[in-house]
């Protein structure tokens, strides 16, 4: 039986049967906002490839932390822009950090936020690798325990997640293993599990200022064309206990999220990263795009793929569009 007796066009008829039978209700609660820490006072450098986008010392990201809670929005990812680098990324552990002062900082002010923290080496190495440098290759073992000392050095600053983005195998046993060493038993870790060698982070080296020196990441980030292994990706790090598990970026990986969500019964968190934001800014820019349509589609096609998390640099926008 079908066409006269069935016409699906019926329940389209007006916007309150549609949002009656609307499948995927996107809201501000699953959306995290992300953030770059530089040094200094009252700095505030709108990174060029990202309009509304900037890097800011502690003090200001306290005050956009007020904004982003007036918002609705349940919690922030901060990435960290060092006053130094060095082969090993020493300044990523130390509890003078930038993104360890930041963390304070949004703790004293009393923020309804959940505070994550990005943990790599990237943005505190001066070659711009994820791991320490052995023998011209980025040597998995030898990072683990900066990885993990420089979760330690958030957990003590208070953060409420650690998130390991380096994609060195091994890391979330390391870090759980050196968390639950030190108390923090019941800290949480939301390893980006699927990372995708992507061209789509280009700008992102831009704010946190992390590009590669030489070569490039695919010898640790995953191959674009492998779906098969970002289920193992996910399988290994849930193994060594991470709580909660993350596929980036999002939007060439929808196939992979909606693998990860019915093949396993955790969180599942997707990036909707840099160069996903860019193309988008650009685009409405000229007048080429509705802006505010293709973000709303673009991160309601995210959660229908099944993340239950977007961080996004449009949840700002998003929680204004959305707001009642
Ligand atoms: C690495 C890291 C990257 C991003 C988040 N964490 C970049 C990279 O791997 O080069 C990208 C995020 C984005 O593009 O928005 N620590």
């Amino acid at each position: 039986m079908s066409f006269p007796t069935h016409r699906p066009r019926r329940l389209r008829r007006t916007e309150a049967l549609r949002n009656l039978v609307r499948e995927t209700r996107l809201t501000t609660a699953g959306l995290i906002y992300p953030m770059f820490v530089c040094p200094g006072t009252n700095v505030r450098q709108e990174v060029s490839s990202m309009p509304g986008i900037a890097q800011q010392s502690v003090d200001q990201i306290v005050e956009e932390c007020r904004e982003v809670e007036s918002l609705g929005i349940p919690g922030v990812i901060l990435f960290g822009l060092p006053e130094s680098k060095d082969a090993t990324g020493a300044s990523s552990t130390s509890p003078h950090g930038v993104v360890q002062r930041a963390v304070e900082s949004i703790r004293k002010a009393n923020l309804n936020l959940v505070v994550i923290t990005d943990v790599c080496l990237c943005e505190y190495t001066d070659h711009g690798h994820c791991g320490v440098i052995e023998n011209g290759e980025v040597a998995n073992d030898a990072t683990l325990g900066i990885l993990a000392n420089q979760a330690l050095s958030h957990a003590r600053a208070g953060a409420d997640i650690v998130a390991p983005s380096d994609m060195m195998d091994g890391r979330v046993a390391a870090i759980r293993g050196k968390l639950d060493d030190h108390k923090f038993e019941n800290l949480p870790i939301l390893a980006y599990a699927a990372k995708y060698s992507s061209a789509f982070y280009g700008p992102f080296r831009e704010a946190a200022q992390s590009t590669p020196q030489f070569g490039d990441r695919r010898s640790y980030q995953m191959d674009p064309a492998n779906a098969r292994e970002a289920l193992k990706e996910v399988a290994l790090d849930l193994e060594e206990g991470a709580d909660m598990v993350m596929v980036k970026p999002a939007l060439a990986y929808l196939d992979i999220i909606r693998r990860v969500r019915d093949a396993f019964d955790v969180p599942v968190g997707a990036y909707n990263v840099s160069g996903e934001y860019s193309v988008v800014k650009a685009a409405a820019a000229n007048g080429w795009l509705d802006e505010r349509r293709t973000v709303l589609e673009i991160l309601t096609g995210i959660q229908r793929a099944g993340a239950d998390i977007i961080l996004t640099y449009h949840a700002k926008d998003v929680a204004r569009w959305l707001a009642p």
